[in-house]
């Protein structure tokens, strides 16, 4: 009996089943009314005494057992019938619908750093938490500037604050390189301002820097022009009004001709037929003398936009905070290859 018992258990072990059905059998042929278990119970009172406490055991083991089995196999079997023709294959690609997609932010500044590489402008980046010389006085703020003011900076401690603007990195470019300098200084930059449609704390910026021997004011409105046809079409224009930065002299405020209604006036561009885009000038001599650059021999220019500001005029979004709520159904809608 001893061996009987012992072979079914192994049968019981090795058991396989491709269906359903045949584990009910394995119930019914061992745990069935007439099934094994029962045959053997019944002859259990012919074990000699001394063997009836490990035939006991044994039997009482091939019960478990095969209980044991009958769940594993059906609950494996019919997970593999739930998954059908849909079963899970983790080495296949993901699908396509399910990719993200660039942040419009980083498609506009992508374009930039592109328009600009392909007529010879590196890049560069400088730290966030910038000093008082490199945001400030480098560049000419004058130590009353208003700039300074705790109304428009965070600062860190006296000496530090996060830079309002990426000015601070063309004095780092300035300080440790030699002309001919042509870079332009992707970044985020901080303001302490109230958060709205049209304004934020936390903005990019991309700076230029253009210094060598004989650059004149026509290179810089040339290369804005450039830009602009490059960024927003052909048939864009631009203008330069007179401005006032501490860090250019002459300064200048470029608009683009609104790319809306073509420059015969609309709401977006409040009927001026132009679009402002960012501020530039020609680097103050006093700006290249403090970085260590003879301003007697070499002159440049400058200019700072608003990355925020060119993906809104480009994909016409009229209110920033979209940029920053990481909405899944504006962000879906762009696709670059950038
Ligand atoms: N830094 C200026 C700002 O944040 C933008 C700017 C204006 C940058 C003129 C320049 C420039 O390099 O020449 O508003």
């Amino acid at each position: 009996m001893k061996e009987r018992i012992e072979k079914l258990l192994a049968d019981v072990e090795a058991f396989k089943a491709e269906k359903i059905e045949e584990v009910e059998q394995l119930r019914i042929k061992i745990l069935g009314k007439k099934g094994e278990l029962n045959e053997l119970f019944a002859s259990f009172k012919e074990v000699a005494n001394d063997q009836k406490k490990e035939v006991g055991q044994l039997l009482n083991q091939l019960k478990v057992k095969t209980q044991e089995r009958i769940v594993e196999l059906s609950s494996s079997l019919a997970q593999k019938e739930e998954k059908g023709d849909n079963f899970l294959d983790l080495s296949l690609p993901i699908s396509d619908d399910n990719l993200g997609s660039r942040h419009p932010l980083s498609i506009v500044k992508n374009e930039i750093i592109d328009i600009f590489s392909r007529i010879g402008y590196s890049i560069s980046e400088g730290p966030e938490i910038e000093d008082d010389w490199h945001n400030f006085s480098a560049l000419n703020f004058p130590k009353e500037h208003p700039a300074r003011d705790m109304q428009d900076t965070f600062f860190i401690d006296k000496e530090h604050a996060l830079r309002t603007h990426t000015s601070s990195v063309q004095v780092r470019v300035m300080e440790n390189s030699t002309p001919p300098i042509r870079t332009i200084s992707p970044g985020r930059v901080f303001r302490n301002e109230a958060i709205s449609a049209r304004a934020h704390c936390i903005f990019h910026q991309v700076e230029g820097l253009y210094i060598d021997k004989n650059v004149s004011f026509a290179d810089l409105k040339q290369t804005l022009l450039y830009f602009a046809k490059e960024m927003f079409g052909e048939k864009t224009e631009i203008r330069l009004r007179p401005s006032y930065f501490p860090f250019t002299e002459p300064s200048a405020e470029v608009d683009v001709s609104c790319n809306i209604c073509s420059g015969k006036g609309c709401n977006v561009c409040k009927h001026t037929g132009f679009l402002e885009i960012l501020g530039c000038g020609m680097v103050d001599p006093n700006v290249l003398e403090n970085c260590g650059i003879d301003s007697k021999v070499y002159t440049g220019f400058a200019f700072g936009m608003g990355v925020e500001r060119i993906a809104m005029l480009k994909y016409q979004i009229n209110d920033l905070r979209m940029f920053f709520e990481n909405d899944i159904r504006f962000l879906n809608q762009f696709k670059s290859t950038i």
